[in-house]
């Protein structure tokens, strides 16, 4: 296939090569879907530029014979220090969706997060990787289907359950109204018309939708004496689905193993996940898709670092488009970060194969910043290597 055969050529260096082929093979709603943020894109763009803010300090005259990149989170060894977030609706980027980059992460030694939003049944997607796997719960459909979900996922053996408290409502992608996603994911063909030209302009993505049986529903959503949910119940369906701190303790009495608080940016509310138990937090603003404005994740990041006190460990993504993000990450304080679009654009240019490059270029990256600083290991990496601008010290 050629998008296969770009993956290997001097085409795709780094994730911006993999997110242009991925808007080439998809259709434009989709890309938009995946690429877009909420409201004026303030954050989605303020996410990438935090990393740009931070500079390094090398050692020079160092000479190290072996890197290591390992890293431990919750007591899974990872081969290096970046997982791969949860992104709903993966299973319309690529037929392989969520079975695809589960499994790619496991072959490269790391982990995978299943949202809740997803086309293949948890249970596959658990079986396809070697890796740690955790599921990240919405309380989509109710109580009664989130109970389900989370037996399914303890008997599947996910080993961690993250929850996401950054969706009271979901966020105002202005792209998705305008590229009519809610009518292409509907049921009336007529509401369909205005945006079947550019779809027909994909006919390898279509294809490959068709060939896959058409829009996927939520297979791990059962509804009670209904099933599976449909796919377009979701965006209506969130704002039903707030998580609160007391459902939090609803959440313990189901789930005994670790549980992984997503989408803090301030030590109060970093404090609070500490008190309530959990065993983690995700510094996150879901890839600047939800409230428009708030900071960036890396900017956030000390605060949330310097609250924990190191009582959990702390996650971060948001904007990691090169290894040498994950890099600055771990240097203010985070353990491991999560990609979310770096990964998904991969998937979307060419499934297993694109999430397989997207970790590889990573991986590459994050080795050769570490030679570059004369930093012999990611353990070894801390705030001496870095410096942020004096204006994030002063709130
Ligand atoms: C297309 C897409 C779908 C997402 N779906 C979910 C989801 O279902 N659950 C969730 O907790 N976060 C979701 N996220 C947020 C990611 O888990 C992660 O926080 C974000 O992508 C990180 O930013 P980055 O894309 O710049 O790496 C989604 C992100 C994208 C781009």
């Amino acid at each position: 296939m050629a998008a296969n055969r770009a993956l290997r050529s001097s085409q795709v260096v780094n994730i911006e090569d993999l997110r242009q082929l991925a808007q080439r093979r998809l259709p434009k709603s989709v890309f938009d879907y995946l690429d877009g943020g909420a409201e004026a894109e303030v954050t989605l763009a303020e996410n990438c530029r935090a990393f740009r803010e931070v500079t390094f300090r090398p050692r020079g005259a160092v000479a190290i014979a072996n890197c290591d990149l390992k890293t431990r989170v919750l007591g899974h060894e990872l081969s290096f220090p970046a997982m791969l977030a949860p992104v709903g609706y993966s299973r319309l980027m690529h037929p392989g969706g969520e079975v695809a980059a589960a499994r790619a992460a496991g072959l490269a030694g790391t982990g995978y997060i299943l949202s809740t939003i997803s086309g293949h049944k948890l249970e596959d997607v658990k079986a396809a990787s070697q890796g740690p796997v955790w599921y990240q719960l919405y309380v989509l459909g109710g109580r009664e289907a989130a109970e389900g979900a989370l037996d399914r996922a303890r008997r599947a053996g996910f080993s961690a359950l993250v929850i996401t408290v950054d969706t009271p409502v979901a966020g105002m992608r202005e792209r998705d109204p305008r590229n009519g996603m809610k009518e292409l994911l509907g049921t009336s063909l007529f509401a369909r018309i205005p945006y079947v030209p550019n779809i027909l302009a994909h006919p390898g993505w279509l294809a490959s939708f068709l060939l896959d049986g058409g829009v996927p529903k939520l297979e791990n959503i059962v509804l009670p004496g209904k099933g599976p949910m449909e796919l377009i119940d979701v965006a209506s369906a969130l704002s039903k689905a707030v998580v609160t701190w007391e459902d939090l303790r609803w959440i313990r009495e189901l789930w005994s193993g670790p549980i992984v608080v997503k989408g803090l940016l301030t030590g109060e509310d970093a404090r609070r996940a500490v008190a309530e138990g959990a065993a983690a937090v995700i510094v996150s603003n879901h890839g600047g898709r939800q409230l428009d404005s708030v900071s960036p994740t890396l900017r956030a990041l000390p605060e949330v670092v310097a609250a924990v006190n190191g009582q959990i460990e702390v996650l971060m993504d948001g904007g990691v488009r090169r290894g040498s993000d994950i890099v600055k990450a771990i240097c203010l304080g985070a353990r491991t970060v999560l990609v979310g679009r770096a990964y998904a654009y991969g998937l979307a240019a060419a499934g297993h194969a694109g999430v397989a490059r997207s970790i590889e270029i990573l991986r590459a990256d994050v080795e050769r910043t570490l030679r570059l600083l004369g930093c012999p290991s990611v353990a070894a990496l801390d705030r001496s290597y870095v410096e942020t601008p004096h204006v994030w010290s002063v709130r």
